[in-house]
């Protein structure tokens, strides 16, 4: 007998900007039959659930509530996007004291219904509290995962597209590290068709510089981010609900990586139905490997004032 048929279901938690826009983007794309929308705030996500499914005659195919972590159980993704975000002038790292208690609290009601989801976080410093997710929730590490550096990782190449009149889906390049400010480019890798981008020592800096600072950037102009972030979590889900085992910048746990362990960061991983299956051995240079080791280091000392 074939097995009962179960709809994939997505939860979001957190209706702000990034939840909100995250939602909207996997509703426009149907990447599930099941949406789910959770907040603190109830009333916030039964308005932004109202105002979503209004628009059902034009999209279809999605089944969308505001409901409670109940609703987590049948869940197969659970997107935690809660938490305050950076304000002008902020780093992600500042976040982290307001977030640490905020997150608590939400992963212990996620695990009181579910045991068996991938759990992708957003909320920032993104790598630290992925982190302190796969510790309160005992999860397999494969199954927590960070939004890490493929953001960045995007940024990058839009920039680089730009520089060269490229699309930027044609560029290969990506940001590892902290998804903040100490990440790093690995340009000893970045290449268009296999070939060298041929960029000049200030061109590199440029596109760094523009690359990591686009959030600051962005947040100054508008207040927050949204748009990119929901299409880089879509695209993540859609790794996952199709077993695609696409090479994605996420976050996860590193051990004896690069001369990195126990901590997360952006880097290389084939995500697949089962989460993070593997990550790929990057070979970095030394200057790269350096800069890397200190973004661990940068994020351990962080870690190791938390109490988990
Ligand atoms: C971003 O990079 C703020 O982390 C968020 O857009």
């Amino acid at each position: 007998m074939a097995p009962p048929f179960k709809p994939n279901r997505v939860v979001v938690i957190g209706t702000g900007a990034v939840g909100t826009t995250t939602a909207y983007t996997l509703l426009l794309r149907r990447r599930m039959p099941e949406l789910v929308l959770i907040d603190v705030n109830h009333q916030k996500a039964l308005g932004e659930a109202l105002d979503m499914n209004h628009g059902m005659p034009f999209v279809g195919g999605v089944k969308l509530w505001a409901g409670t972590y109940e609703d987590c159980r049948e869940a197969d993704i659970i997107i935690v996007t809660a938490g305050a975000s950076q304000k002008p002038g902020e780093t992600r790292i500042d976040l982290l004291r307001k977030n640490i208690s905020i997150f608590k609290d939400i992963i212990q009601k996620i695990t009181k219904y579910n045991q068996h989801a991938i759990l992708l976080i957003a909320t920032n410093p993104v790598d630290i509290l992925s982190y302190a997710t796969l510790k309160i929730s005992g999860f397999d590490r494969r199954r927590v995962i960070g939004s890490g550096t493929v953001l960045d990782s995007a940024r990058f190449r839009y920039l680089i597209g730009l520089h060269k009149e490229i699309d930027p889906r044609s560029i290969h390049g990506q940001i590892i590290g902290e998804h903040g400010d100490s990440e790093l480019p690995v340009w000893s890798l970045a290449n268009v068709a296999g070939i060298d981008l041929g960029f000049d020592e200030a061109e590199r800096n440029e596109i760094f510089e523009d690359t990591k600072n686009a959030a600051y950037e962005i947040i100054d102009a508008k207040g927050s981010t949204s748009y990119a972030i929901a299409l880089a979590l879509d695209r993540i889900v859609d790794a996952i609900l199709h077993n695609e085992g696409a090479v994605l910048n996420v976050s996860t746990l590193l051990n004896n990586y690069n001369g990195v362990s126990d901590v997360f960061l952006g880097a290389p991983c084939v995500v697949d139905r089962s989460g993070v299956r593997e990550v790929l051995d990057l070979p970095l240079n030394d200057e790269e490997r350096a800069l890397f080791q200190q973004s661990a280091s940068k994020l351990k000392e962080q870690i190791a004032k938390l109490e988990l």
